[in-house]
């Protein structure tokens, strides 16, 4: 069997985006290569598909790339987690802390039944806020997060901590990449 691709090799890092002192990992030069695209989502599925996991939820606007390729590869549903204003039906939402400010997500309410069990998915985690946010709302919606999944995991943010710090579940956590420092 041929060996895994090194998908850390397809990560690009720009030096001072959005803003100086940020060195940004850039996924787009591994989404335009397909057979590392494919390796990607193919990795994923290893680490969470025997979860048996029936949802996968998942935030725009990065996590809907991976999170509905993945759906699609374990044949299970995709549940987006959208920015104000995008859902039609009505939602339930989290509003988390960020360096500076607040931001607000939102989940159809009626997304998850009870006891259902979900994977969420990420490009990346950073502080966790984004991916706690999300947890937060399944948990609303008492379903089960049996599984939380990112390409990339910058360690050095302690984010893996944060995610579910006194929150009533105990989901793996796994990424493909990770940053020790900057
Ligand atoms: C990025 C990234 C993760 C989140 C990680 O999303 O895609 O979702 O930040 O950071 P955290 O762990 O500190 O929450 P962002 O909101 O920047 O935008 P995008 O996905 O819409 O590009
Ligand atoms: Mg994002």
């Amino acid at each position: 069997m041929a060996s895994p691709l090194d998908l850390a090799h397809y990560i690009r890092s720009i030096p001072d985006f959005p803003k100086k002192g940020i060195n940004f990992r850039d996924i787009t030069t591994l989404l335009s290569d397909g057979p590392a695209f494919r390796e990607c989502i193919d990795q994923l599925a290893a680490k969470l598909g025997h979860l048996g996991a029936t949802k996968v939820v998942c935030a725009e606007a990065r996590g809907f790339i991976f999170g509905a390729a993945l759906a699609y590869k374990l044949g299970i549903g995709f549940v987006p987690v959208r920015k104000p204003g995008k859902l039609p039906a009505r939602t339930i939402s989290v509003t988390y802390a960020l360096e500076y400010g607040t931001d607000t997500l939102h989940m159809h309410a009626d997304a998850l039944a009870a006891g259902e069990r979900v994977i969420v998915l990420d490009d990346l985690l950073a502080t966790g806020g984004t991916c706690r946010a999300i947890l937060q709302m399944i948990l609303m919606q008492h379903a089960i997060p049996v599984g939380v999944g990112f390409l990339i995991e910058l360690d050095a943010l302690g984010g893996r901590a944060k995610l579910i710090e006194g929150l009533a579940c105990s989901p793996l956590i796994d990424s493909l990449i990770h940053y020790t420092s900057e």
